[in-house]
């Protein structure tokens, strides 16, 4: 199965490209990754896509004089794959409103915690530092306010006592690894609708809500 087209932005080890990579080869599921591209040259993610044979390009910012001059080479780049879905997947640049409105609706992150809360950096280290007894991670498309946006997914985990930053975002990355392609095959399945700034999943029982939850293994 082909299906919808994919263009995944990185800036680092790329652990949720291979989640994504993982989930695009097997035969059922309805989405294929055009193109891999990272703003910083010799990130790890890209040595995974080259390894699944996918087209990667290499995009440094600081070789632009502006945030468009470098949106657009972005732009650019994921119109020449036929991209119709782009994923940020620890991509560290915060993007224009003019880029967001270019692929509004076409235009996802996932982000380490249960947002609303604990937006932007740290998100670990401040829930640990809140005592909160759940955290997780967040997959939503992507509006000009930094990780704002309508909810495709999410993925509760426990914080458990003795955790450090390391521990606790080990766990929250193996929920990660789980909730970006349930996203993606949920928006690839034509299933996802927003209305009102809110996402609803048609046909969507139990699991299939997009939820993933500590108690399902
Ligand atoms: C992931 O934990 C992702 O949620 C986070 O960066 C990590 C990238 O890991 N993204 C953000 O913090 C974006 N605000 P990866 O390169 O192994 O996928």
């Amino acid at each position: 199965m082909a299906g919808l087209t994919l263009g995944v932005l990185i800036s680092g080890r790329g652990s949720n490209l291979q989640a994504l990579i993982d989930a695009c080869a097997r035969a059922d599921y309805p989405a294929r990754i055009a193109l891999a591209i990272s703003n910083v040259a010799g990130a790890g993610g890209l040595a995974r896509a080259e390894a699944a044979g996918i087209p990667t390009a290499t995009i440094p910012h600081r070789e632009f004089e502006t945030r468009e001059a470098f949106e657009a080479e972005i732009t650019a780049a994921l119109r020449r794959a036929g991209v119709e879905l782009v994923c940020l997947a620890g991509f560290m640049r915060l993007l224009t409103p003019g880029f967001v409105e270019d692929w509004r609706d076409r235009l996802i992150n996932i982000h380490p915690s249960l947002l609303p809360v604990y937006k932007g950096l740290d998100s670990h280290a401040r829930a640990l530092a809140d005592g909160v007894r759940f955290t997780g991670c967040t997959v939503h498309f992507v509006r000009p306010e930094m990780d704002v946006g309508p909810i495709v997914a999410q993925a509760a985990v426990p914080v458990l006592e003795g955790d450090d930053e390391e521990t606790l975002a080990t766990r929250v990355l193996a929920a990660e690894h789980r909730c970006y392609p349930l996203a993606v095959r949920l928006i690839a399945e034509g299933r996802v609708r927003i209305v009102g700034e809110r996402v609803s999943v048609d046909g969507a029982e139990g699991p299939e809500r997009a939820v993933l939850n500590p108690l399902e293994g």
